[in-house]
């Protein structure tokens, strides 16, 4: 069955963030030129999605505006003969089909993803979380939504880590069944190095049957009031294969300030037209109180 439809949760709070995210939501947040979920919307377009229910909360309208048309600009654009600006605004707001759902309260991940329950109906649906930008050949999801088509069944990504990520990440005990995929035997969030199952963490790219939202249900809340999907995924296993995926590519954390900091500095230097002035800035080796 081929999956149509994509949920991008964009509800939480951004509190690592925290002042940039007091009146702006942390996906909005430029990366180079365009906000965070941008690059998600762009992945899942790419990938075959139409349409794209996002999960936002009060004071998240800026999302909403984004995607929206823009009549004014337009105008003033077109009147400017600004025409390849004009091109840009008018491709955004034509990405793909758009629902916003509202989650009144940040009750967790689990809970934000069972919120877009009657947007996608009994299909098999992906997830992207936008704090997690992917540069890949095949867009992420697209080898996602591949293992799916293969095998039927919920698909999530992994990458390796070293200890550190093990302390950051939730990590999977699986058996590798060819290469790259994983059948997952069970997870577990944040372990840290003495814990851990193996070194192979679960990023934010997901691709899930419907039985997820009945999991969800039936999933209990966590030590801080929050419904993990990590826990749903656990309830998921006892009654469904679920299969782990190494993706090909790269993969950037935007999720805290220096992690957002180092993804648009090497995203930045990807860019012609500022990796030499970048590179220039890095040889002089930066001194923050030069006026220069
Ligand atoms: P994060 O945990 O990275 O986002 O969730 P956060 O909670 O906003 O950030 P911190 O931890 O306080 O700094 C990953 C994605 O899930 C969404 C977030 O908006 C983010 O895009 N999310 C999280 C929800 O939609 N609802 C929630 O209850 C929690």
């Amino acid at each position: 069955m081929k999956v149509c439809k994509a949920v991008i949760p964009a509800a939480g709070f951004g509190t690592r963030f925290l002042p940039a995210t007091k009146a702006q939501p942390k996906e909005m947040l430029n990366v180079v030129d365009k906000p965070l979920i941008q690059y998600s919307v762009e992945e899942a377009v790419d990938s075959g999605i139409e349409s794209i229910g996002v999960i936002t909360s009060r004071g998240k309208s800026a999302i909403e505006d984004h995607f929206d048309i823009s009549p004014e600009l337009e105008h003033f654009l077109e009147e400017k003969k600004k025409l390849d600006l004009l091109e840009q605004i008018r491709r955004i707001s034509n990405l793909a089909e758009f629902c916003y759902i509202r989650q009144k309260q940040a009750l967790g991940l689990g809970h934000a993803i069972l919120m877009a329950e009657s947007f996608v109906g009994s299909e098999p649906f992906s997830v992207l979380l936008p704090d997690d930008i992917f540069d890949c050949e095949v867009p992420c999801i697209k080898q996602l939504l591949k293992i799916h088509q293969k095998y039927n069944a919920t698909v999530i990504v992994l990458m390796r880590v070293d200890e550190e990520g093990m302390k950051k990440y939730g990590i999977v005990k699986s058996k590798q069944i060819s290469e790259r995929v994983f059948k997952v035997e069970d997870m577990v969030e944040k372990p840290g190095p003495r814990k851990a199952f193996s070194n192979l963490a679960i990023l934010g790219r997901y691709v899930f049957t419907p039985k997820i939202f009945e999991m969800i249900k039936h999933t209990s809340p966590d030590h801080r009031g929050e419904i993990q999907i990590t826990d749903a995924i656990r309830l998921l296993l006892e009654e469904e294969p679920v299969y782990g995926y190494l993706f090909e590519g790269n993969r950037y954390d935007c999720g805290d300030k220096l992690d957002y900091i180092q993804a648009s500095l090497k995203l930045a230097l990807k860019r012609p037209e500022f990796k030499e002035p970048l590179s220039e800035l890095f040889i002089k080796n930066v001194d923050t109180n030069d006026n220069s």
